[in-house]
């Protein structure tokens, strides 16, 4: 490949011409103790820094983005940090989904703005991977993904830790009284015991493992723990790497295709893949102008094999483990047949040449086709009644006996009133009883929270049972697990016939057939519909005003519809 000139570069539109505003930006880069040196003629890296104190799993982003610098260095550019909005999972409130759309906006704008030849975006908890991921797809400048990498496997008293299913499962065994408050300290102080992103294949390794199966990270960085010096190491050649995608031109366009869209979405399967990584992926992949649709993803949910074997699909290992059985890349090499390995990938090499020489060490962890966790079944998409534009369900992760199950529903508007009545040792409730929570989709929630683990009811819990049918328009944490059906399409807040269920109504869910449905009559329905009154607006001013005025619904990936790749004419570069 020839090397662009350096007057070609974007940034020399910023620092070339002999004018005033160009006098400008060079004085302003004396004032920061730079000279000519320093930066002219030099590739000018953006390094988009997800750091925070209030975002544990970025901790270590402080002192990493000094390694990327020093790779974009050695490599003959100029690195600047430019922190950006981290988007963390645990404290962000009413949910982190509000905000994916706020990163991708500020990601997009902070490239086209400024005078940047190509960026590293540093993420990995949940939404920060598909935030800046979605806005540096549509600036189009070069990008490389860095990833967080995931935190050390939780310990307590002698046992493994994962992150939120053990949370949830102790809980319970707490709601039944089965553990102390010593335990379940214990279990507080050793679930979280290191810098990194969850370390189950949650919706942070889901989606960082995207990435890099997209061909935006250098190859298998997402598997590698975030406290490991590989680590450091992998983020110096994110640095050196970017400054030669700059001279090479390669922007995310030639990576971000189809081909590489359908990639990731096999390798979401073969992790595992938390349900949010179906919303994060459709909306990732419309930035690109590819349309991957619920359908596409239902298609390889059943005909990809669950080969991680990682929590909570897989049973007995965490992130640590599977970086140590070869990560992503060995997991890779098994699916490479299926994938489409000419697909170009940010090391300017193809996937097929990234894989490589790629070994598995342990094969239980990441398990042969030919012995897999599950031989299909990672995501699984619900049409019907119900759900016309979709739901969805990780059969892999509920108990089979509710695979087809047909039982009374139980109708909650409200997460406070379900939260009343579950905990109502009284409630009339039998184990074939149907959950459903409505008005907690995109604009219901609002902003699409993870409350679709509906919990089990207190009374249940006491008889023994740990699962049972559930449904709603919320999304849930990647790490949850059991028969939840999630992201129904449309959401009731905005008509959906979720919100005309009653409770008594009788739900069917065949999953075999892809069926839910309520079984009440056509007229019934209709009657219903006709008495329904529209809800009070969530919000009248705002950022989550402009949200709900402008995000799609679940099985459209919940971007605002000017976002997208199809929304009117692209912006363009700036007037300097
Ligand atoms: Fe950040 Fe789970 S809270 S990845
Ligand atoms: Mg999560």
């Amino acid at each position: 490949m020839t090397k662009k000139d350096p007057m070609d570069l974007r940034s020399a539109r910023w620092f070339a011409p002999d004018d005033l505003r160009s006098f400008g930006h060079r004085s302003r880069m004396m004032q920061l103790g730079y000279s000519d040196e320093d930066y002219i003629g030099k590739p000018l890296i953006g390094v988009l820094n997800t750091w925070s104190e209030l975002n544990t799993c970025h901790s270590h982003f402080k002192e990493r983005v000094q390694d990327v610098k020093r790779g974009v260095a050695q490599a003959g550019g100029f690195a600047v940090e430019m922190p950006s909005l981290s988007v963390d999972e645990s404290f962000t409130k009413p949910t982190s989904m509000l905000y994916r759309n706020m990163l991708a906006m500020e990601t997009e704008e902070m490239i086209r703005s400024h005078p940047l030849d190509g960026v590293v975006l540093m993420g990995g908890c949940d939404k920060t991977t598909p935030g800046l991921v979605m806005g540096a797809i549509s600036a189009g400048v070069p990008m490389i993904y860095l990833p967080a990498g995931p935190m050390l496997r939780g310990n307590y008293a002698g046992k493994i830790l994962g992150s939120g299913s053990d949370a949830w499962k102790y809980w319970d065994e707490r709601r039944a009284g089965n553990i102390s408050d010593a335990e379940w300290l214990g279990v507080q102080g050793g679930i979280a015991r290191s810098a990194g992103t969850c370390m189950t294949m949650g919706t942070a390794s889901t989606m960082t493992a995207i990435a890099d199966a997209m061909g935006l990270t250098l190859p298998g960085a997402s598997s590698i723990p975030a406290v490991d010096s590989n680590h450091q190491r992998m983020s110096a050649a994110c640095g050196r790497r970017i400054v030669e995608m700059v001279w090479e031109d390669l922007t995310p366009d030639q990576i971000v295709t189809d081909a590489a869209c359908r990639n990731a979405a096999i390798v979401a399967m073969a992790t595992g893949c938390s349900t949010n990584a179906v919303v994060h992926l459709i909306a990732m992949a419309r930035r690109a102008g590819v349309n991957l649709t619920l359908d596409d993803l239902d298609e390889l949910g059943r005909t990809t094999p669950l080969i991680a074997n990682v929590r909570p699909s897989g049973k007995d290992y965490l992130m640590e483990d599977f970086y140590y059985a070869g990560g992503l890349r060995a997991l890779m090499k098994q699916l490479e047949d299926r994938m489409d390995c000419s697909a170009l990938t940010v090391t300017g090499k193809s996937m097929g040449e990234n894989l490589e020489g790629a070994v598995v060490y342990n094969d239980d962890v990441i398990r042969p086709l030919s012995n897999p966790v599950y031989h299909e079944g990672s995501l699984a998409v619900l049409k019907g009644n119900l759900c016309p534009s979709g739901a969805v369900i990780k059969p892999a992760a509920c108990d089979p006996k509710y695979h087809v199950h047909e039982g009374p529903a139980l109708v909650f508007d409200s997460y406070p009133e379900m939260k009343a009545a579950i905990d109502d040792e009284t409630l009339d409730v039998s184990p074939d009883h149907v959950l459903v929570l409505r008005n907690a989709g995109p604009q219901g929630g609002p902003g699409f929270p993870e409350w679709g683990m509906l919990p089990i009811p207190k009374a249940l819990i006491k008889q023994g049972h740990r699962d049972m049918l559930r449904i709603s328009d919320a999304r849930m944490s990647g790490t949850s697990y059991g028969a939840c059906v999630l992201h129904v399409s449309p959401e009731s807040y905005v008509g959906g016939p979720l919100a005309l269920l009653k409770t008594g109504d009788i739900v069917r869910l065949d999953l075999p057939n892809r069926s839910l449905d309520m079984l009440v009559d056509k007229a019934e329905l209709e009657a219903r519909r006709a008495a329904l009154t529209p809800p009070e607006p969530r919000f009248e001013r705002g950022y989550g005003y402009m949200f709900s005025k402008h995000v799609t619904q679940a099985d459209q990936g919940c971007d605002f519809d000017f976002l997208q790749s199809d929304f009117g004419k692209p912006a363009g570069e700036p007037d300097i």
